[in-house]
């Protein structure tokens, strides 16, 4: 969920009825999960410091007004948290219908199938329907009717696109990944990946609102031509099929793997061995 804390005081508090005593500065969230309760969540990772970005991992806590977000907000004593009220479980649901009224629904043929977290927390949040109309990374869905925030509608050319000329285009510069736009949630975990774990910064957040996307330098460039040093960072940060190792498109998602440390440099980055 987020890292873990090294403080050596301890802080106890409540969780759904069940008390539990974690560091003092850990997240609301990875105190849930040291209980066995797992928080939905796509932005926060492991890998990376909390960010906060989604908003699908809201939390209720006694005494403060709103719903914080289990990943940013630090333990403290005597919290009582409640994870799984019927409030939560109808905000989660109208958040994930957001993301997925902005995203291809084509899961039995997209590469990470089986190793999505888009596709995990939306059944965890129990999605059924989606009432919204096409987002930014859609184009006319076939009825002639542009969606408001429609990417054409904002002038951004379709491109052919493998059976589908309707998505925002691929950038398929790198040798060893692809990165999709239309599948991208704005979550960031690739750009803090970038930065946190490679020390490279070869990633940004360009545009705002619908426009908001994952860029690799100007507007233009492609990941080839970036700073990016094609350590993988990003791909294994990605929470969707935005960026998928070809490898991977092209032979399928590993039946094991396991998380190794790369003995190259000394840095110590961690990454999967398939
Ligand atoms: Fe907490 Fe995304 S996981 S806001």
């Amino acid at each position: 969920g987020t890292p873990a804390s090294r403080s050596k005081t301890l802080v106890t508090l409540t969780i759904d009825g069940f008390e539990v005593t974690v560091p003092e500065g850990t997240s609301v969230m990875r105190a849930a999960k040291e209980t066995g309760i797992a928080i939905p969540k796509l932005c926060a990772t492991d890998m990376v410091d909390a960010f906060g970005s989604c908003r699908l991992c809201l939390v209720e806590i006694e005494g403060r007004a709103g719903t914080p977000a289990s990943c940013t907000t630090p333990v403290a004593p005597g919290m009582v948290v409640r994870t799984q009220t019927s409030q939560l479980k109808t905000l989660r649901r109208g958040v994930m219908e957001l993301y997925i009224s902005d995203h291809p629904l084509d899961c039995l043929t997209c590469g990470a199938n089986g190793d999505c977290e888009l596709q995990d927390m939306a059944g965890a949040v129990g999605l059924r329907d989606v009432r919204y109309p096409a987002g930014a990374n859609h184009y006319d869905d076939g009825t002639g009717t542009l969606a408001a925030g429609d990417a054409r509608a904002r002038g951004r050319a379709p491109v052919g696109d493998l059976g589908n000329p309707d998505w925002l285009p691929k950038d398929e510069s790198n040798p060893y990944f692809t990165y999709d736009p239309s599948k991208c949630i704005v979550c960031s975990r690739c750009v803090r990946a970038c930065e946190e774990v490679q020390g490279t910064f070869a990633l940004t957040i360009e545009g705002r609102g619908w426009d908001s996307r994952v860029s690799a330098g100007m507007a233009g460039d492609n990941f080839l031509g970036s700073e990016c040093v094609s350590c993988g960072a990003c791909v294994q940060a990605c929470p969707t099929g935005t960026l998928q190792e070809k490898s991977v498109i092209e032979i399928g998602v590993p039946e094991h793997s396991v998380i190794t440390t790369c003995a190259y440099c000394g840095v110590g980055c961690s990454f999967k061995a398939e």
